[in-house]
């Protein structure tokens, strides 16, 4: 997988003649897989169409802070900010450059630009005299200081017919300056993992399973924090309402007995596996093969073991291969846990203690603590992606 396979990028495009390259820098992104948003600021519409921008980045372009006045519809700029892997202004034409530098927020790249929580980079585009002017240096080093990243302009010839430096990047550079990034920071590239995720549902009969309630968020949260870590992703879900994560490969499956399946194959070819699934311990015996008919009795159903997941791969680990298991507990948590880990022949595990408010099934959030052969580390109630992230950095830190 590219590094920017899956990755959301947000592009800004000012007003200035080399807004037309925007339409190149689409086209390089969507051909590496990446996924992109474009915002025109008011004067880039004067330079390029956003039908030929939509058009490229199969997405509507943004432009107005107000998406339907009649309707009261807002382009909501904290979604947009929040929502990307990254921010890229190209080009960036001095006066953006300065309105950023000042905090100022007359626009919609401007308002998602203070809004955003991804790092920011800017391709500048001006005249020779422009760029050199101390103003706009001075702008540029304030955008550098605050830890933006300066995609510096080349030289060349310039719209005004004048040769020197303020001519933007060739888009196959920018491009690659922000799949440079992204690789930089892959630490798990090159590696493999196979995650398994939700629930598993046991049949009872063609209509009736066995359940329970894994929303599988904590599973898929940890898949994308190893696929932004660099490493190629399966994940073998079972029955979830959550969309697949970008640049991942998803595998859906509903009992125990098919993530069994599909996961030992897949765990032999991998470096890592992660069982975060809530697989059924038990599963009905005999499922009947037509609806199960009302009677005035008490019903009893024959249980059997499903087969044990974390402790197949466990057996038939090689040495080189990672496994991580998870243990939900609601008494003698640690000691359960750790039991788990050397039974399972685990490397790592993941303990969330139901006892935490907020923590475990249907919360956004999780309390986990990781424990390794000769470690363990308690951590604050945390989002499940920031969890998944502190998970990914642990095992790289300390296995890898
Ligand atoms: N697991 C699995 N396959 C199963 C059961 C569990 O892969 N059939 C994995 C889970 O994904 C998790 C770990 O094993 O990573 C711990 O699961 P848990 O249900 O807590 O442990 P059990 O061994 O089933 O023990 P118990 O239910 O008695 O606590």
């Amino acid at each position: 997988m590219g590094m920017l396979e899956g990755k959301r990028i947000l592009l800004g495009v000012c007003g200035s003649i080399a807004a037309y390259k925007s339409a190149y820098i689409v086209r390089e992104f969507v051909k590496r897989g990446a996924e992109v948003q474009v915002i025109l600021t008011p004067s880039a519409l004067r330079f390029v169409t956003p039908l030929t921008l939509g058009t490229l980045s199969k997405h509507p372009v943004l432009s107005d802070l107000v998406a339907d006045e009649q309707r009261g519809v807002w382009n909501n700029h904290v979604d947009l900010g929040n929502g990307a892997d990254l921010f890229l202004i190209a080009p960036a034409s001095a006066h953006t450059l300065a309105k950023m530098a000042g905090g100022e927020a007359d626009n919609l790249l401007l308002t998602t630009y203070l809004s955003a929580t991804c790092p920011v980079f800017f391709a500048p585009a001006m005249d020779l005299d422009m760029h050199a002017h101390p103003a706009n240096a001075e702008n540029i080093a304030r955008l550098e200081e605050r830890g933006h990243l300066h995609i510096p302009s080349e030289s060349g010839e310039l719209a005004s017919g004048l040769s020197g430096t303020g001519r933007m990047a060739d888009p196959e550079h920018i491009a690659d300056y922000v799949e440079a990034y992204f690789t930089e920071k892959a630490p798990l590239r090159g590696k493999s993992v196979v995650v398994t995720a939700g629930p598993t549902y046991e049949a009872i009969d063609p209509v009736r399973f066995i359940g329970n309630h894994s929303s599988g968020k904590m599973g898929y949260a940890l898949a994308k924090a190893f696929a932004e870590a660099g490493a190629r992703v399966t994940l073998v879900s079972g029955p979830v309402s959550l969309p697949a994560p970008g640049g991942i490969r998803r595998i859906s499956v509903t009992s125990a007995q098919e993530m069994y399946r599909e996961t030992l194959p897949l765990f032999r070819e991998s470096d890592i596996g992660v069982a975060a699934a809530a697989v059924a311990d038990y599963r009905p015996a005999e499922p009947a093969s037509t609806k199960m008919k009302k009677k005035d009795a008490n019903l009893s159903i024959e249980m059997e073991p499903t087969e044990d997941i974390l402790k197949s791969m466990g057996a038939e680990k090689k040495s080189g291969q990672l496994l991580v298991g998870f243990a939900l507990e609601t008494d003698n948590a640690e000691a359960n846990a750790r039991g788990k880990l050397v039974a399972k022949n685990c490397d790592m595990i993941v303990l969330n203690s139901l006892a935490d408010q907020g923590a475990g099934f249907g919360h956004d959030t999780n309390k986990i603590t990781l424990m390794t052969g000769n470690k363990t580390v308690h951590s604050e109630l945390k989002t499940k992606e920031e969890a998944a992230s502190d998970i990914v950095a642990f095992l790289v830190t300390e296995f890898l």
